[in-house]
């Protein structure tokens, strides 16, 4: 038996986004928030049913930044499947409102005469070595979300760990009245991470694409075992995803705190190990926390 929801408030504007939820606000109900950028997935919805556990009322966005792309990235082809998206969401039936805005809604003056961002050195580290920009741009526009939406919670998930420390990095920094709940990440049968991107995968490289995650594995079964050679155990995994036909941008292991480096042999539930490769069109990112099981 199907459940039939209501649909959710399709909303394009930033006064609109306001007048709701300042309604809601004013009968004392909380409100958390989900950016996205649509093509949506389990993960994604996910992070919904996470918010609904977390606020009244749950309001989701679906809008493509282009701040954070590279020049020579897929901003272009990124996959826009707005009706697939708003049907996903109206079927999880926990969804308040979904902002759709459009790229002059969020950068009311244009993209050149924009106020940008500059984040602390995490964001140029990581994948931040690999995306020059790329989580100045994130920043740019989970600001702006934030003004407009002004919610209780934010939800992120767990598998852009690094974009989770930058964001409650500016949200701290910036005195930002917002709370954040990170999500964990949710994975195929084979350890996967979903993502967007995984549908730039051939069939031949999906099938090769749970390396990432089992490479991650070991890391941590060789870290919760007592190696504490960390960059030894870096060179292998980024050995291991070479023959498999991935190209690393970087294996690291890291403190979960602060994405730092360890400067000491760390205890290992204080450690993550994050990874990032290209596989064909793709790029693929995970981490596993190693205290986590
Ligand atoms: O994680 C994402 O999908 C994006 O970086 C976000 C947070 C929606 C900002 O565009």
């Amino acid at each position: 038996m199907t459940t039939e929801h209501a649909a959710p408030a399709l909303l394009h504007t930033a006064e609109a986004v306001r007048d709701l939820v300042s309604g809601w606000r004013a009968a004392r109900e909380t409100v958390a928030f989900v950016p996205t950028m649509g093509n949506l997935h389990r993960g994604h919805l996910a992070l919904a049913q996470l918010a609904a556990r977390a606020g009244d009322r749950v309001v989701m966005s679906i809008f493509v930044n282009p701040t954070q792309f590279g020049p020579n990235e897929d901003y272009g082809a990124y996959p826009r499947t707005i009706a697939e998206d708003l049907e996903a969401i109206r079927a999880v039936g926990c969804v308040a409102a979904v902002f759709v805005p459009d790229v002059a809604q969020i950068y009311p003056f244009g993209l050149d005469e924009s106020i940008r961002f500059a984040l602390p050195p995490l964001s140029r580290d990581l994948c931040g070595a690999h995306r020059p920009g790329h989580f100045d741009g994130v920043a740019a526009v989970v600001c702006r979300l934030l003004n407009i939406v002004a919610p209780t919670v934010l939800v992120l998930g767990q598998k852009d760990l690094q974009q989770c420390v930058l964001v409650q990095r500016m949200i701290a920094d910036l005195h930002m009245p917002v709370r954040v709940t990170i999500g964990a990440t949710v994975r195929e049968a084979d350890g996967l991470a979903m993502s967007s991107r995984n549908r730039y995968l051939t069939p031949t490289e999906r099938a090769s694409a749970p390396v990432l995650h089992a490479t991650l594995a070991s890391v941590r079964a060789a870290l919760l075992a007592g190696e504490s050679d960390y960059a030894a155990l870096e060179t292998a995994a980024r050995s291991r995803l070479k023959s498999a036909g991935l190209e690393p941008d970087y294996v690291a292991i890291r403190r979960s705190a602060d994405l730092a480096p360890p400067r000491q042999v760390a205890k290992p539930e204080e450690l993550v190990v994050l990874a990032a490769a290209r596989l064909g069109k793709a790029r693929l990112i995970d981490n596993l926390p190693v205290g986590w099981r």
